[in-house]
């Protein structure tokens, strides 16, 4: 089925001029751009959106990271999208990375590993609602 996923450009790659690279991946696997926006986001902002690993060791050096330069957050669109992505920027960890997924070709650790990408239907919902309003989503 179409779906729609949410991503991130990060600080990593922003600061490499690799979002043009990046987004060409996507484009070429056959996901649409449907919106797309360049941000610095807030410490707070960053905090909320990983929740889910605040008990994490790694929490505040992520957040410190996600602030560290702007990011590039987008909404993709196409059939299976949200599992489409995860392949297309392979495994969390680049050493782990597929050959010529996102992360093998241009992260550089598993903290600064370039792409966020959702992992399910209900994330990708409340992600997507956490940075876009549906009037900026243009299929
Ligand atoms: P992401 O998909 O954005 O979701 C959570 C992020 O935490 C993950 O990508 C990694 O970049 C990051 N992360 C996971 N493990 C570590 C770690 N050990 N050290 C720093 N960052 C990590």
């Amino acid at each position: 089925a179409i779906q729609r996923t949410f991503s991130i450009i990060k600080p990593d790659a922003t600061k490499r001029n690799l979002t043009g690279a990046i987004v060409a991946k996507f484009e070429e696997a056959g996901l649409r751009v449907i919106a797309s926006k360049r941000i610095q986001m807030t410490l707070a902002q960053a905090q909320v959106f990983y929740g889910v690993h605040k008990d994490r060791p790694f929490f505040g050096e992520l957040c410190d990271f996600m602030i560290s330069e702007p990011v590039v957050v987008q909404v993709l669109e196409g059939e299976n999208a949200i599992a489409k992505n995860r392949e297309i920027m392979g495994a969390t960890n680049p050493a782990d990375a597929a050959p010529g997924t996102i992360r093998a070709e241009f992260a550089l650790s598993v903290g600064e590993n370039s792409v966020h990408g959702s992992d399910a239907p209900e994330t990708a919902a409340a992600e997507i609602a956490y940075f876009f309003s549906g009037l900026e989503l243009v299929g």
